[in-house]
């Protein structure tokens, strides 16, 4: 993503020292301006966040040191391409709602035009107040984004909601807020995630270790860049993004079916789940009562879904599959690639360090029907807007 200034305000509050975190990570990616109320400058000198992004941090209206043939509150708004407020006090989310404008940073937020941010940290019994939540309230109906205070111990020895969530979550909104670009606008995706579970009894099943993870990340990922997203998941243990339309499922046939009734109204199909090759040729209705004897169980084959998918689709469907390896890895998957028809295939190897179930980074081998390209390690979520711009390529050229 090309850089972006980001302007991080930072009001008094204790969980100011996961801001530093947070500036700290976002510095490496963006221009980041920070601006202090006089609390947090009672929490943190300001000589921290000075070092973390090179800039000079601003606070002050009046005074010595302050330039006053500028006029910073006004500049510093127009400057941000984004504006968070981190952490976001019950006096600085008053002061917002109201529109009181008595010190630099609560001056600057009337003169923003960027979108907002603010994550609320707090005591518990702060926050749960009415008229914090009223305040809340106010700046939502007014299109700023509100980050939900987790729950945990507090500082101030309560427990409840209140904490502010980890730096990498902020980030990651951030982020996502940042991402002008909705080049997947009136697509409809369908991903498929997670394992299957092959039924043997009432009691047991046949399954992988598939997180759904990276299907989760594409999921979220072509929801941020417009899609209206159908995800068919197997069983797993991760909430799905807001917004998707989550369509659940338990084994391959299940997940064959619901692909079947989706792919004519799919523009994108990324087929990222484990499905299991093989089912028990029975499902027992009782549970299996174990004898002296070892247990020999007969499986049959399961539908290749993403293999009928190729054949069934129509010209203009994108269809995206994926490749689990532990050997051969680039010859394996250049004949998935080949004999499921697929416009794009994933290849990652289990052996790779940073790939695999679980993880939440993968290493990654893009492949197309007449090149490849090897990705270095990356997160789940860089790698699903990696994987997202190549289909969007190849939609544009068909
Ligand atoms: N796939 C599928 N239906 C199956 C098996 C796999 O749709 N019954 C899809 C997966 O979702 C993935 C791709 O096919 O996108 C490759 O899956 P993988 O398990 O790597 O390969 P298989 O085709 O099952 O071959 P093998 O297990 O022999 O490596």
């Amino acid at each position: 993503m090309e850089k972006k200034r980001i302007l991080v305000g930072i009001s008094g509050g204790i969980a100011i020292y996961k801001a530093c975190q947070l500036v700290s990570n976002l510095s490496k990616t963006h221009e980041v301006q920070v601006v202090m109320t006089s609390h947090a400058k009672e929490f943190m000198s300001p000589l921290t966040f000075e070092t973390l992004t090179g800039r000079p941090v601003y606070s002050e209206m009046f005074g010595p040191g302050v330039d006053h043939s500028k006029v910073p509150h006004i500049d510093l708004a127009k400057w941000a391409d984004l504006i968070v407020i981190v952490p976001a006090t019950a006096n600085f989310l008053a002061k917002m709602a109201h529109g009181l404008a008595d010190d630099l940073m609560s001056s600057m937020m009337l003169a923003a035009r960027s979108p907002v941010l603010v994550c609320p940290a707090m005591n518990t019994y702060m926050l749960a107040h009415e008229a914090t939540q009223e305040n809340i309230h106010i700046l939502e109906s007014r299109g700023i984004h509100v980050l939900n205070a987790s729950s945990g111990l507090l500082a101030c020895g309560d427990y409840g909601a209140g904490k502010l969530p980890e730096p990498g979550q902020i980030q990651d909104i951030i982020e996502t807020l940042l991402i002008e670009e909705k080049d997947l606008a009136g697509l409809n995706v369908t991903i498929t995630a997670g394992p299957t579970r092959e039924a043997l009894d009432p009691v047991r099943f046949i399954s992988n270790y598939s997180s759904g993870k990276m299907g989760y990340a594409l999921a979220q990922a072509a929801l941020d860049r417009g899609a209206r997203v159908r995800l068919i998941s197997g069983p797993v243990s991760i909430d799905p993004p807001s917004g998707v339309e989550l369509y659940p499922v338990e084994s391959a046939q299940d997940m064959f079916e619901a692909v079947q009734n989706l792919l004519d109204d799919t523009d994108m199909l990324i087929k990222a789940a484990a499905v299991a090759d093989y089912r028990p040729k029975v499902i027992l209705d009782q549970k299996i009562k174990k004898s002296d004897d070892d247990l020999t169980l007969s499986l049959e084959r399961n539908p290749d879904i993403l293999a009928w998918a190729g054949e069934h689709k129509k010209d203009r469907t994108v269809l995206c599959g994926f490749a689990m390896e532990t050997r051969n890895l680039l010859k394996n998957a250049q004949k998935k690639l080949e004999s499921k028809h697929c416009d794009l295939l994933v290849a990652n190897s289990l052996k790779e360090e940073g790939a695999g179930f679980g993880t939440d980074t993968n290493v990654a081998t893009l492949l197309w029907p007449d090149r490849e390209e090897t990705l270095p390690m990356m997160s789940k979520k860089a790698l699903a807007h990696k994987i997202l711009d190549a289909l969007v390529a190849i939609k544009e050229a068909k």
